[in-house]
């Protein structure tokens, strides 16, 4: 295996998934079982706040009781262990990439733990609920505070620096993610054509099939630790 020097990890549901976190489109997913266009649209925030608070303020509570896996872990240990500029971007909105000390973490759709005031762009760390009547302490004003949640129909965050990562790095590592939304689902193209190896993690192929050098199909609990020590050994 080549030395790599820049390596971007895109991480989706799949990689929580062994931390017993439901993913978004399996057949018991959260989508399923909660349309997106009641809880993760601007509009349903617009005509039903309540609701939405509460549907985040619930998944918040089983969210921060997860725990990282060993896929977690893993990436840990590369970036303590290998010499390079390891960067995670991550789709997911919990907070497990961070309760397994990795670093260089970008959520790109936003976190539960925060919430962001709709009059003055204040962040709050918030593990506790958040509802209609929440004050921003920052500009005061009550009413305000949505989830630091990327609805459908809203900007991604960090995309400026995720676009740099993506066009400088020469490994991306895509795990866990079903390459459906846009536009994670074209990062993997973007690595490619900037000359970047390309590897997915996932327990099938999916539908960015072609931009990926080579698949490793299984638990990425399992395949990932086994990956990551293979590298770390073959730069030794
Ligand atoms: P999905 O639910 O669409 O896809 C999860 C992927 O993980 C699937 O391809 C599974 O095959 C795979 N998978 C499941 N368990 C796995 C395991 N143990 N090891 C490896 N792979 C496994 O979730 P995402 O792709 O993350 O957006 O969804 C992308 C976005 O859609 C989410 O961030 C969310 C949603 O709308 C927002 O909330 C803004």
């Amino acid at each position: 295996m080549p030395e790599y020097k820049n390596i971007v990890i895109l991480t989706g549901a799949g990689i929580s998934a062994e931390s017993g976190l439901a993913t978004f489109r399996s057949s018991n997913g959260l989508w399923n079982n909660h349309p997106v266009e009641d809880v993760a649209t601007v509009e349903a925030f617009q005509r039903n706040p309540a609701y939405v608070h509460d549907f985040y303020n619930e998944l918040k509570k089983e969210l921060v009781k997860a725990q990282p896996n060993p896929a977690h872990l893993a990436i840990t240990k590369l970036q303590k262990e290998y010499p390079a500029k390891i960067s995670v971007v991550t789709q997911n909105v919990d907070t497990l990439h961070e309760k397994a000390q990795n670093s260089n973490i970008y959520h790109i759709h936003g976190q539960i733990n925060q919430a962001v005031c709709q009059n003055c762009g204040h962040i709050i760390e918030t593990f506790g609920d958040v509802d209609t009547q929440t004050v921003c302490p920052n500009c005061q004003v009550m009413g305000m505070m949505k989830p630091n949640i990327v609805f459908f129909g809203e900007n991604l965050l960090y995309m400026d620096k995720v676009d740099s990562l993506l066009r400088t790095c020469d490994l991306f590592l895509s795990i866990g993610t079903s390459g459906v939304v846009f536009p994670a689902a074209a990062f993997v193209q973007i690595a490619k054509i900037n000359g970047a190896h390309t590897i997915e993690f996932n327990l099938e192929p999916t539908s960015n099939n072609y931009y990926f050098d080579q698949h490793i199909f299984g638990k990425a609990g399992t395949t990932l630790p086994a990956f990551i020590d293979e590298l770390i050994k073959n730069n030794k």
